[in-house]
């Protein structure tokens, strides 16, 4: 091993395994945006915090909740909803963000805003994987006040794409997006892996009341909102709220987690000595849960270890036994995190199970850790943004985000997509726009569409030629009937795999590749009608001399070479004969044998010239004369 490669190895694990040649970590560049939906000004709120004006958004238009006083911030009053109708069922809020681990928090809120008491449902996904659903009716609470929601992910394609579709006829509505750049490692990202996302399904402080950057002046590295336990203990059990009554604590807010101070400063115990801590977690059973736990011994009277002593029961399992002095001792923050997998029930049960003294807790966090979701291959999604682009797909038609996921959405209208051969990815296998009012032309980069099957763009306005990388191997249907298409047919039609070609009502001229027409002969459909000037084949008039598919042919060019050759020719014989020897008159330095030898020549040439003059019927036809007066 080279003492180079060591020195990359220590630089690379030094900068936590990442490329060190890569930007600077948005963590610790401190990238955060907070986007005021349907918001028309920046502003920044009581709480110091700047929003931006809405930007970022695929379509749709802006909109106010119906009783603005009840909502406490700015934020949370303007909207953006996506009309089906106009702006397609798929929108997407693209912001473009530095590769890195963000915490992305949106607030929706129905609130009656169109007048028509009709509560949406609508599902949202975050870099093309399902994160939430709400499926209507929201529960009213939720309908009226709004919904906070936030997840943990990895941007690493320079956007950060929030996408949102709707189910049935709905505009789905959001009224705010902030994101924040988090610590790479936050949240054991080490060991779990980028391909996770982490959506919160509950951030609580025990003992303590919500608390988080926007909602109150107290501070979160990562922007992480904290509520209140009472709503997820079990009733059951009566608790004694517990506070740090200003001791400081320590261990709070480091790396990766920064896990904020405050959180350590209130706890709740049991009032009975025998009673277990019970909290009730809301779960979705076809997912698997990161469980954190934060303690801290902020009562000073336990003072040794083996005063309070505690298990932790998940669901049936007894995953840890709990002594905080022992961990830490007083006053010093102790977390500890579990997996929870394969559940069958709705509600995760937590028990901290008094061992010596009563349990405590400071702090609970319930994430679920969904897979990223198949994504479309690379090429193919830049194939569909320039397809996009060329034809110019109308928003009605919600060309956002990525074509094909999340595979549980319908594609991009328009577009079927199916698993690629490996199974790691989507592919786009059928474009069916026809008579869809198009009126661009297609762009050549559809030949990276290496899964496509079927094209169909008949009865558009569609114009100009028919690219060179059309006919993949793949392609077996290919109708373009009805345009304004000029030109050529590409060679590449005619060495593929195509069972149908319809190409009728096109502008197109030149020689059908010879190829292609075989298709009809070998039981498949062709129709070249109402062209132009298609020529060559059967049924079509044969193609004028010098002429082919793509306008002049070989031989064509060669005659017109020839013939521009012979021009070339006769005009250099024309300055030789005449132009040269008008020269000979100037006083050119040229030097002596070269200026003999041209004289020679041009003598020589003189009485050739003179020759011809005398044989010439008409001497005066030869245009060049007049200059050799
Ligand atoms: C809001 O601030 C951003 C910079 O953060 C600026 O680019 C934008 O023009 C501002 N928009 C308005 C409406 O003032
Ligand atoms: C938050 O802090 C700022 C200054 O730091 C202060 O102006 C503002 O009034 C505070 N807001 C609340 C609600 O306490
Ligand atoms: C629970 O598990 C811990 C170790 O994980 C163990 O020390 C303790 O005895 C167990 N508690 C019970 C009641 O079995
Ligand atoms: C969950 O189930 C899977 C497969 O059914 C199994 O491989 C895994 O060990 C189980 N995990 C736990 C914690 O029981
Ligand atoms: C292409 O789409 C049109 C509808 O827009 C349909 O009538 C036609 O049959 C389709 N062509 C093929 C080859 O399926």
């Amino acid at each position: 091993m080279s003492a180079l490669f060591l020195v990359f190895l220590l630089f690379s694990s030094a900068s936590g395994g990442t490329n060190p040649a890569s930007s600077p970590d948005p963590f610790t560049a401190g990238v955060s945006l907070n986007i005021d939906c349907g918001g028309a000004a920046n502003f920044t709120s009581e709480f110091g915090r700047a929003w931006v004006a809405d930007r970022y958004f695929s379509a749709g238009a802006t909109g106010l909740v119906a009783e603005p006083h009840r909502f406490l911030q700015q934020q949370e009053r303007t909207l953006r909803f996506f009309p089906p109708v106009s702006a397609g069922k798929k929108n997407c809020y693209s912001v473009p963000l530095p590769s890195g681990r963000y915490y992305v928090r949106t607030f929706t809120v129905y609130d009656n805003y169109d007048s028509k008491l009709r509560t949406p449902s609508f599902d949202v996904s975050f870099e093309g994987t399902l994160v939430y659903s709400w499926r209507s009716p929201w529960p009213e609470a939720a309908a009226r006040s709004g919904a906070y929601a936030d997840l943990i992910a990895s941007v690493l394609d320079g956007a950060a794409n929030l996408c949102f579709y709707s189910i049935a006829t709905d505009p789905p509505v959001v009224a705010s997006v902030e994101l924040a750049a988090v610590h790479p490692l936050a949240y054991g990202s080490a060991s779990t892996g980028t391909d996770m996302i982490l959506i919160n399904y509950g951030r609580l402080t025990s003992g303590g009341t919500l608390f988080g950057p926007g909602f109150t002046n107290d501070s979160d590295a990562f922007s992480r909102v904290w509520q209140s336990d009472a709503d997820f203990r079990s009733l059951d059990v009566p608790i004694k709220a517990l506070s740090a009554g200003g001791h400081r604590i320590f261990g709070a807010n480091q790396a990766p987690n920064y896990f904020p101070v405050k959180l350590y400063e209130t706890a709740v115990t049991t009032v009975n000595p025998s009673d277990a801590l019970e909290y009730l977690l809301p779960v979705d059973t076809r997912l698997d849960y990161m469980v954190w736990f934060h303690f801290a011994e902020i009562d000073s009277g336990v003072t040794r270890v083996g005063q309070r002593v505690f298990d932790v029961v998940i669901g049936e399992e007894n995953a840890t036994r709990i002594d905080i002095y022992k961990e830490v001792g007083g006053f010093n923050a102790f977390k500890w995190h579990h997996i929870v997998e394969n559940l069958t029930s709705t509600t995760l049960v937590v028990k901290l199970v008094p061992v010596a003294g009563k349990p405590i807790i400071c702090g609970l966090e319930n994430y679920a850790m969904v897979p990223l979701d198949l994504a479309t291959v690379p090429r193919q999604v830049m194939a569909m943004q320039a397809l996009k682009e060329s034809l110019r797909i109308p928003d009605r038609m919600g060309w956002n985000g990525d074509p094909c996921a999340p595979s549980t959405w319908d594609a991009w209208e328009g577009v079927t997509c199916h698993h690629s051969d490996n199974g790691q990815n989507l592919v786009v296998t059928q474009l069916d726009l026809g008579s869809q009012g198009l009126k661009g032309y297609i762009s050549d980069q559809i030949s990276l569409l290496t899964n496509l099957v079927s094209l169909n763009l008949s009865s558009n306005s569609l114009g100009g030629t028919l690219p060179s990388g059309l006919g993949q191997g793949s392609l077996v249907s290919l109708d373009l009937s009805s345009n304004q298409h000029t030109g050529g047919i590409p060679d590449s039609l005619g060495s593929s795999n195509l069972k149908v070609v319809l190409l009728n009502n096109n502008q197109l001229d030149g020689q059908v590749p010879e190829k292609l027409y075989s298709i009809g002969v070998h039981g498949g459909i062709i129709d070249l009608s109402g062209n132009k000037g298609l020529c060559g084949v059967p049924t079509l008039p044969a193609c004028p001399l010098f002429w082919d598919k793509r306008g002049l042919s070989t031989a064509g060019k060669i005659a017109i070479g020839l013939s521009c050759a012979f021009v070339v020719i006769v005009l250099l014989l024309i300055y030789l004969f005449c132009i040269r020897r008008q020269n000979d008159d100037y006083d050119f330095e040229f030097p002596q044998d070269l200026i003999s030898i041209a004289a020679k020549r041009n003598r020589y040439q003189r009485q050739k010239l003179m020759l011809v003059e005398m044989e010439a019927p008409n001497s005066n036809g030869f245009p060049s004369t007049s200059n050799t007066r």
